[in-house]
C-alpha cells in the first residue's frame, strides 16, 4: 500500500494521480491518499508527478484505542530500522498525539544507536523539511490517524524542491503581466493529459513557454503556437536556456506564430494542453460581478475556438487540457468568485470517468484576483 501526501491542491493532486496510475486511491483523509499500487511502479514515475510533495509504504496499522500503541509503533519502527545502516528518524505527526522525546527515550532503550532528528516542527508537508534527513540516509516515519487505525507510514522519496524553485524563478523570460501558468501546475496538467512520448502535445497559446518547458522534462514532442511572434521569441528562449543549462539532454519543439482562429488541423497531435488569455492583467478584485461576466464575454470568444479546433484535432480517447479563469469580485459579503460557464458539447466531449467525482478542479490562492480552473475534456 501506497500512501501519497497530496499537494497545495488535494483535489488537483488526486486526480493527477488517478489519471496517471489508471486507477482510484481505496482511501482518502485530507492530504493523505492511500493507493493499492506496487512500490516499484511509483518509484519510476514520481519525479513525473507535478502535485505531490512526497510518497511512502505503509509499513503497519495500529488500532487506535489500543492501550499498547506506542509500543507497537516503536515495534514496527525497530523492526524496520534494524535493516537499516543509519539509524536516524524523524517522525511526522497527522492527527495522532505523542511526546515525541520520551517516545524516543524509549526506542533509544530498545535500540542502539538510533538517534532522532526533531529540528524541525511537524507535520511536514513541505518536501525541504523532510528531505534534509534523507539526504543524510536518514528516515521519515509518518502515523496518520484515518477513521480508527494509525497508519505507520516511512517516506520513499520527497520532490525535488530545488528543481522546481529553478524551474520557477530563474528562467530567462518571465513575465507576470501576461500570467504566467505554474510549473508544477503545467506539470501536472501535462500528466492528466495522458500525453506521451510517442504522440505530440500542442500548447496553441504557448506564452513564455511554461507547458513547453514541462513537456522537454518528460520528453514529450510539443507544438507551441501563440498569435504574439514577441511570445514565441521569448518561449525560445526560455526552451533554449534549458539545453543551455543541461536541464534537459535535447527538447523536440516547433514554435509558430499563430492565432487560434487560423490554427490548421494537425493531426498528429495527441494532447492539448493550454492556458488561453486570461483577460487583462488584474491587480484587483472587480468592483462588481457584473463587470466580472463582462470581462468574460469580452474573452470567451477564444474558447470557444480552442474547442472547436480542439475538436477537430483530437482523437476518440485524446484530451484537451485547459485552464479557464475565475474572477474575483467585490460583492455585499466580502470577496467571491465569479465561475463563467463554458459550454463544450456533451456529444463532442466527456470528462474521464476516473475524475468525475473529484468536482471542480480550482487552482487560487488566498490573495489572488485571477484563479483558474483546470478543465479535463476527453474527445468521445
Ligand atoms: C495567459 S498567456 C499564456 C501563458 C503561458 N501559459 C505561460 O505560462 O507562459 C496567454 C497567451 O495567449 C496569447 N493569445 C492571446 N490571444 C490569442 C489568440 N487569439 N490566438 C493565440 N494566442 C493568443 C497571448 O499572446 C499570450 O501569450
Amino acid at each position: 500500500m501506497i500512501a501519497f501526501f497530496l499537494g497545495t491542491h488535494p483535489e488537483l493532486s488526486l486526480a493527477e494521480l488517478r489519471l496517471v496510475f489508471e486507477t482510484r486511491e481505496t482511501l482518502r483523509y485530507l492530504s493523505v491518499a492511500l493507493f493499492d499500487l506496487d512500490e516499484e511502479v511509483v518509484s519510476k514515475r514520481f519525479t513525473a508527478l507535478g502535485g505531490v510533495p512526497r510518497y511512502g509504504s505503509v509499513l503497519g496499522t495500529i488500532p487506535r484505542h489500543d492501550d499498547e500503541i506506542e509500543r507497537k509503533i516503536q515495534e514496527v519502527l525497530i523492526t524496520d530500522l534494524k535493516e537499516e545502516s543509519r539509524r536516524e528518524y524523524v517522525i511526522s505527526l497527522y492527527g495522532v498525539k505523542l511526546d515525541k522525546r520520551s517516545f524516543h527515550h524509549d526506542l533509544k532503550d530498545l535500540l542502539s544507536g538510533v538517534k532522532y532528528d526533531g529540528k524541525f516542527d511537524e507535520p511536514q508537508h513541505a518536501p525541504a523539511t523532510s528531505a534534509h534527513v534523507l539526504a543524510r540516509g536518514g528516515h521519515e516515519y509518518s502515523l496518520v490517524m484515518i477513521e480508527n487505525l494509525v497508519y505507520v507510514i516511512k517516506t520513499k522519496q520527497v520532490q525535488d524542491a530545488k528543481f522546481w524553485s529553478i524551474i520557477d524563478a530563474e528562467r530567462p523570460e518571465r513575465d507576470m503581466k501576461i500570467g504566467m501558468l505554474p510549473a508544477k501546475l503545467a506539470r501536472m496538467m501535462i500528466n492528466m493529459s495522458g500525453a506521451e512520448m510517442g504522440g505530440k502535445l500542442w500548447d496553441p497559446f504557448v506564452g513564455l513557454g511554461t507547458v513547453a518547458m514541462q513537456a522537454a522534462f518528460l520528453g514529450i514532442p510539443v507544438h507551441g503556437t501563440d498569435k504574439a511572434q514577441q511570445s514565441i521569441e521569448k518561449s525560445r528562449q526560455n526552451m533554449q536556456w534549458l539545453i543551455k543549462k543541461g536541464l534537459v539532454a535535447q527538447a523536440k519543439h516547433t514554435l509558430l506564430q499563430e492565432p487560434i482562429e487560423r490554427a490548421r488541423v494537425d493531426r498528429s497531435i495527441s494532447a492539448i494542453v493550454t492556458e488561453p488569455f486570461l483577460g487583462k492583467p488584474r491587480f484587483k478584485p472587480f468592483a462588481s460581478g457584473v463587470l466580472a461576466q463582462r470581462e468574460w464575454k469580452q474573452i470567451n470568444r477564444l474558447y470557444g475556438s480552442l474547442l472547436q479546433i480542439a475538436a477537430k484535432t483530437l482523437s476518440s480517447g485524446d484530451r484537451l487540457v485547459m485552464v479557464k479563469p475565475l474572477f474575483s469580485f467585490v460583492a455585499r459579503n466580502g470577496r467571491e468568485w465569479y465561475n463563467p460557464p463554458l459550454a463544450a458539447s456533451p456529444s463532442v466531449w466527456r470528462i474521464p470517468e476516473l475524475i468525475q467525482d473529484i468536482g471542480p478542479l480550482i487552482w487560487t490562492h488566498r490573495d489572488s484576483v485571477v484563479g483558474r480552473q483546470i478543465m479535463i475534456l476527453e474527445k468521445r
